[in-house]
């Protein structure tokens, strides 16, 4: 597999093949350098701290290295007005491969469309975050021991946020799980995730109550509202808010399950939660260096 653009590519027997790098990943020796020699270019025209971090770490501990813009959208060319195709075409040139987010859904496509080294997707807008839904299923593997036969509850802004799309679709190459929508109104999963779920078989429905949704899960992954994605601040400040997770919440979740969260966090999740043994997602932050290193070693063989 050359880019990595879309969830649509990760079938199960690649997943096990990933997880498994993955693990191996964990726990390479220092000084093993797989990638020496090679070059990874991260060119974020949108902002990040994990992603572009860990993209970062992960090639460093290959023992490759890196050249990096972290604000394309003001610091590279494109405020000279260079369509991300010439960018693109110049940084392959560079590069080995290539780690890019961008703010508008599909311009990653059109950077494929004219890059000679492999690209991987860190963020299409409010596209798809493939990445991070494949840490993201890496890390219930890694905690629970299994990816299928799970209820897993998908809470916040399920409209905007791209982690929860990516991984509702990934979660098609699992058997019998089930997710539980937890959104308000105004940001509710889109029909056509929905729609890609009912016609795979994957069940899932929508409930209004947190603290139900809570006591059958397995995995609660929380979300920012995204206000980046918002119209208005009026419209933000209507929705934020509404569904938090804090110690009172945790008295509902059976105490084999886990919390996991993209991060960043705003207020979503109480920080008097974190040192709960079920909070997943310092953890899970952790482990997209590994599935970014056996990613990196996938594309650059
Ligand atoms: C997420 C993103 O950028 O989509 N963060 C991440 O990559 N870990 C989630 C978010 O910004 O809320």
């Amino acid at each position: 597999m050359k880019h990595i653009l879309a969830v649509d590519q990760f079938e199960r027997p690649w997943l096990e093949g990933l997880f498994a790098e993955a693990d191996r990943m964990r726990a390479l020796p220092r000084d093993a350098a797989p990638q020496r020699g090679k070059i990874l270019a991260t060119i974020f025209y949108e902002p990040s701290t994990r992603t572009r971090l860990s993209f970062e770490s992960a090639m460093i501990r290959l023992g490759g290295n890196v050249v990096s813009t972290e604000n394309a959208r003001e610091f590279s060319s494109a405020i000279k007005g260079e369509t991300v195709e010439d960018t693109m075409r110049m940084v392959s040139g560079y590069a080995d491969a290539i780690a890019m987010r961008h703010h508008e859904e599909g311009a990653i496509a059109r950077a494929v469309s004219v890059s000679d080294v492999p690209i991987l997707n860190a963020g299409d807008g409010p596209g798809e975050h493939p990445t991070q839904a494949l840490l993201d299923l890496y890390t219930i593997h890694h905690e629970i021991g299994q990816i299928d036969d799970l209820n897993i509850v998908m809470v916040g802004d399920l409209k905007y946020g791209r982690t929860v799309r990516s991984l509702s679709l990934l979660l098609r190459q699992t058997n019998n799980c089930k997710i539980t929508f937890v959104a308000p109104d105004a940001v509710r999963m889109r029909d056509d995730i929905k729609g890609v779920l009912d016609a795979s078989g994957v069940l899932w429905h929508e409930e209004a109550d947190l603290h139900a949704a809570m006591e059958g899960a397995d995995v609660v992954y929380q979300t920012r509202i995204q206000k980046e994605r918002f119209a208005s601040e009026a419209d933000y400040l209507a929705v934020k808010g509404t569904y938090v997770i804090d110690a009172e919440a945790m008295t509902h979740l059976p105490q084999h399950a886990i919390i996991m969260h993209p991060l960043p966090r705003v207020d979503e999740i109480a920080v008097d939660v974190d040192d709960d043994p079920r909070a997943a997602y310092f953890r899970q932050a952790r482990n997209g260096v590994y599935v970014r290193m056996a990613l990196l070693n996938q594309v650059l063989g």
